[in-house]
């Protein structure tokens, strides 16, 4: 009878028994993530924890002795700006002179607590025809195209991931919490390939903090806009969001216009644009599209494409400064759908020919793919588009782009509600790149 007494006792005490949080170690490493710094035979390892520790990378060549090199990097603290002023130290390692051809396996974290052990293969001078998979607005709640992306991932062919605007939905959300999370769930993904971000309107609250802290994209601009190059290519990744949130610095747009400007006639020097001639742009918020909201790309004098008037000076479009400099292919995000556009410039389409619009194009080609899977669904298309849409799908998806080389790039959208049925695929065929591949 004692017994049973006192497991009575013990019942009537569960609820006091699972009101506190269960332990946790709060130097456990998590939210393991890659990315490309830019400079061949390097990788940035990027993670998170709780209480300060280490920065460390144990790493080797894929079949060798395990952790045979090891690298030490930094952690900087970043104190959410939510009402529990969570704190969280984010980690940043730099591996450098990876050998090429080889893939690596590593941990991270410290003597306190190491990561799981995951694989990369370096992005160096041999990634001459890199694949990618791209694609925006990806949540936790509904990620739909998350669990073929990480079969994809694993199973190695994919060079690098572009995500191209709104996390989470949203990072900074239950005091960041939600940001911890879709930092776990992409950990599957992230930590195998470099996992190359730009920001969206989602990332907005608290002058984009969570995004500016959780990511470590190359240059000195804390994620928000950078470039850098593989194979072929030359990636110009931007911030549309300095168009819209003016309150957090309306000097931010014209700091990025003239860091765009500079990069451009960069890319476009003989030698650079000899050695990588595509110039492709990733930004969040579209300079076209035909779906039925009423966001900026719905409107024919769209932010993105033409500027604004009023702000002092008047802020210049990215439409204009794109063509003069020749930009091959642009990438954008927000509209939760997918959408090929005919080369367009100044609302005109520019095929190249008719019977093949994508050889030797008159102007840049764009592609929408924001339907990666997020709580707000997908939405809906305006029944009538312009000349220059040319296909239009709103299942849930995402996009492989192989720039396989010089001449050639292949793009196809995956549908995820298909099976992974490629319901759209392109070559954009060049024989000239720049400005002149347009008279
Ligand atoms: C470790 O992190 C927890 C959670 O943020 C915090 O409560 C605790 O004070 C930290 N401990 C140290 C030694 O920093
Ligand atoms: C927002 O963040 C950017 C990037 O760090 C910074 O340049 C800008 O001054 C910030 N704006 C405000 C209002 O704090
Ligand atoms: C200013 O921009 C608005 C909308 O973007 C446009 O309708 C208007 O014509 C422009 N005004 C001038 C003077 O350019
Ligand atoms: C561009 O090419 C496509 C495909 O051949 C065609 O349907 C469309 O009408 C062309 N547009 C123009 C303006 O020539
Ligand atoms: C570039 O790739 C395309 C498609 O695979 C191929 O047809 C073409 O011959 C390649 N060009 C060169 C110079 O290798
Ligand atoms: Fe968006």
């Amino acid at each position: 009878m004692a017994t049973l007494h006192a497991a009575y006792a013990l019942l009537s005490l569960a609820p006091l028994l699972v009101v506190s949080d269960p332990p946790v170690v709060y130097t456990q490493p998590e939210q393991v993530h890659l990315s490309y710094p830019g400079v061949p035979g390097s990788m940035v390892v990027t993670w998170t924890t709780f209480n300060s520790t280490d920065s460390l990378v144990e790493y080797s060549p894929w079949g060798g002795r395990l952790f045979d090199e090891s690298a030490q990097g930094s952690a900087t603290l970043f104190v959410d700006s939510g009402s529990e002023k969570r704190k969280m130290y984010i980690h940043r390692v730099t591996l450098s002179d990876l050998k090429p051809g080889s893939r690596y396996v590593y941990h991270c974290g410290s003597e306190m607590g190491w990561s799981d052990m995951f694989w990369f293969k370096p992005l160096d001078h041999t990634s001459t025809s890199p694949s990618f998979a791209l694609y925006g607005d990806l949540g936790n709640e509904n990620p739909q195209s998350l669990a073929r992306l990480q079969k994809e991932t694993q199973t190695g062919i994919l060079d690098a991931i572009l995500h191209i605007g709104d996390f989470a939905y949203d990072m900074h959300e239950d005091n960041a919490r939600v940001g911890d999370e879709f930092m776990r769930q992409i950990q599957s993904i992230a930590a195998y390939v470099p996992y190359m971000t730009c920001p969206g309107n989602h990332e907005a609250t608290y002058n984009f903090s969570n995004y500016r802290n959780r990511f470590s994209m190359p240059g000195q601009s804390e994620s928000l806009w950078y470039s850098w190059n593989i194979g072929p290519a030359h990636i110009i990744s931007l911030s549309t969001e300095v168009y819209f949130y003016l309150e957090y610095g309306q000097e931010l747009l014209f700091r990025q216009y003239e860091w765009l400007k500079r990069d451009l006639e960069e890319a476009n020097k003989p030698e650079s644009r000899a050695a990588r001639p595509w110039i492709i742009t990733m930004g969040h918020r579209p300079m076209y599209c035909s779906d039925d909201d009423q966001d900026d790309c719905t409107t024919f004098d769209s932010f993105i494409r033409r500027g604004r008037n009023d702000t002092k000076p008047p802020a210049p479009g990215l439409e204009d400064l794109f063509y003069l400099h020749g930009v091959d292919l642009e990438l954008w995000a927000h509209e939760h759908t997918y959408e090929r556009l005919w080369p367009v410039y100044g609302d005109k389409v520019y095929n190249g020919s008719t019977e093949d619009p994508y050889t030797n194009p008159k102007a840049p080609v764009h592609i929408i793919t924001g339907s990666a899977g997020c709580r707000e669904r997908t939405d809906k298309f305006n029944p009538n588009p312009k000349d220059w849409s040319a296909f239009r799908s709103t299942d849930y998806g995402y996009t492989h782009m192989q720039v396989v080389n010089r001449t050639h790039v292949y793009l196809g959208q995956v549908s995820d509600d298909q099976s992974g049925k490629v319901i759209d695929s392109i070559w954009i065929v060049k024989e000239k790149h720049g400005y002149d591949a347009w008279l």
